[in-house]
């Protein structure tokens, strides 16, 4: 394939493009389909694939969407460093609607996605990956965060530097009990996107990080009748001018891949062991 790119953003719920001048690439992974083609340009001295993670129109729910494919066409056309921006509810009163969080640890409460490449499940090409328990108690690239943080600063905007996100199944919000169960265990936000996002690109040895928009108080932070999908794309679609200012900004601040100095790009040593990657 001729169309590369260095840097992958994939847009959550209300961010369907990022590029206005773009080359539209459609990629096959032995994994299926991934949730749209990919949308390559150049902004901040670097060439960007940008996907839409629910599929342009947002015809995937966060569970039927083909994580592992994604990751896998975004690594092959050459992404190696990853800004996710996603929809999150607040689990603090005081991370209300329009707050930003760059979140550094994660909790995954989803319970039916496939989350590893090294699962067991022979190929297509007949190979079979070995077994691999990644080390992942950072999930998330500390060169991305401090570049979104960077940037978000520059526009004024505070964003939280470090926090938890839980990871829920979904399709739906969480009952208030889960909720102030989630709040209770002193995690920050809860999304329902950013997991296994984030454990795959640890397994290509990608830089993965996170920018989270709070667009509600989730269940047990607010007292009215509960989050709804139309709040969420409402919100986020106040904010998606900034999160793209802050994006352009922050892309501008990564690396070449040739100079990634983090853990991320030596996760495995260098090894995939049974899988060739793309
Ligand atoms: N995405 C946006 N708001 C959310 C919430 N409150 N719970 C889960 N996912 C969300």
């Amino acid at each position: 394939m001729s169309e590369q790119a260095e840097i992958g953003v994939i847009g959550g719920s209300g961010f369907y493009s990022f590029l206005d001048d773009v080359t539209e690439v459609t990629v096959e992974t032995p994994y299926g389909p991934p949730s749209d083609s990919l949308f390559l340009g150049k902004t901040g001295g670097h060439t960007v694939a940008f996907l839409p993670r629910h599929g342009r129109g947002h015809h995937l729910p966060p569970h039927r969407i083909n994580y592992r494919a994604n990751m896998w066409a975004l690594r092959s056309v050459g992404v190696r460093q990853i800004i996710a921006p996603c929809a999150v509810g607040g689990l603090k009163p005081e991370y209300g609607p329009g707050t930003l969080v760059v979140p550094d640890q994660l909790v995954d409460r989803t319970k039916h996605r496939r989350q590893s490449f090294y699962d067991g499940e022979p190929l297509p090409d007949g190979s079979i990956p070995d077994v691999l328990h990644i080390t992942f108690a950072d999930p998330y690239c500390e060169t991305g965060r401090q570049a979104s943080l960077r940037a978000a600063r520059s526009h004024g905007w505070e964003a939280v530097d470090g926090g938890t996100m839980c990871v829920i199944e979904g399709p739906r919000f969480s009952t208030r009990a889960e909720s102030r169960w989630h709040a209770a265990q002193g995690w920050d936000v809860v999304g329902m996107t950013g997991h296994p996002e984030a454990v795959l690109a640890r397994e290509l040895e990608l830089c993965y990080s996170s920018l989270a928009l709070v667009t509600d108080l989730d269940a047990g932070a607010e007292a009215g009748e509960g989050v709804s999908h139309e709040e969420v794309l409402r919100v986020f679609g106040e904010n998606i001018e900034r999160v793209r200012k802050v994006l352009f900004d922050a892309v501008r601040e990564l690396p070449a891949t040739e100079e990634r100095g983090c853990c991320c790009s030596t996760a495995l040593g260098g090894q995939h062991p049974g899988i060739t990657l793309p």
